[in-house]
């Protein structure tokens, strides 16, 4: 009886620390390693991914959707543009995910596809920004039409399902 409760009582001195010290080093190994992962607040400090620029363009445009027709507004919307082709021409330099689906010697003509892709839109986002300097709110929702169209083309083409 007594001889088990000190078996009992020594398992347990060695169990605790042992216990611990696992804890501790997976921790430790843990933390060098881990990565920022798409939408963790941490990757706003550092490079944006491909795919936080697009969110941002997209952030940006639902608020442009609500305020396009309004003339009052164009110099706040212009800015709005201004900002989604901050993005636009970092996204364009980046390479799509869905390059891994071909094969070596298909993934550049793939990654030069999604480059002009960007480029058009880009082009598109720098009349849509045009537009609404001039005024012309009529003229400025034929071109958001377009970034739309961009948009739907862009990803059926370049985006992963
Ligand atoms: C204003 C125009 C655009 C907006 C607002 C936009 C928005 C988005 C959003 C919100 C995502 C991530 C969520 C999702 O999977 O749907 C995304 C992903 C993506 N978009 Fe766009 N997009 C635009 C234009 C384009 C264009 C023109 C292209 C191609 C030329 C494109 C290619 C991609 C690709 C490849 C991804 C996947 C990124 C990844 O998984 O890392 N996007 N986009």
């Amino acid at each position: 009886m007594i001889r088990s409760q000190t078996a009992q009582r020594f398992g347990w001195v060695a169990i605790v620390p042992l216990v611990l010290t696992v804890a501790l080093s997976i921790s430790f190994a843990a933390s060098p390693t881990s990565q920022p992962h798409h939408g963790d607040q941490v990757s706003r400090d550092g490079p944006l991914s491909l795919e936080d620029h697009m969110e941002q363009m997209q952030s940006s445009l639902r608020e442009l959707k609500r305020q396009i027709i309004d003339p009052r507004k164009n110099m706040e919307s212009a800015n709005i543009v201004a900002e989604m082709l901050v993005h636009a021409a970092q996204a364009k330099q980046m390479r799509p995910p869905k390059e891994r689906e071909f094969a070596s010697d298909k993934r550049q003509a793939f990654v030069m596809g999604f480059r002009k892709k960007m480029n058009g839109l880009c082009a598109s986002l720098v009349q849509l920004e045009a537009s609404l300097l001039d005024d012309d709110n009529i003229q400025a929702q034929k071109h958001l039409a377009k970034v739309l169209d961009y948009r739907f083309k862009g990803h059926r083409q370049y985006k992963q399902e």
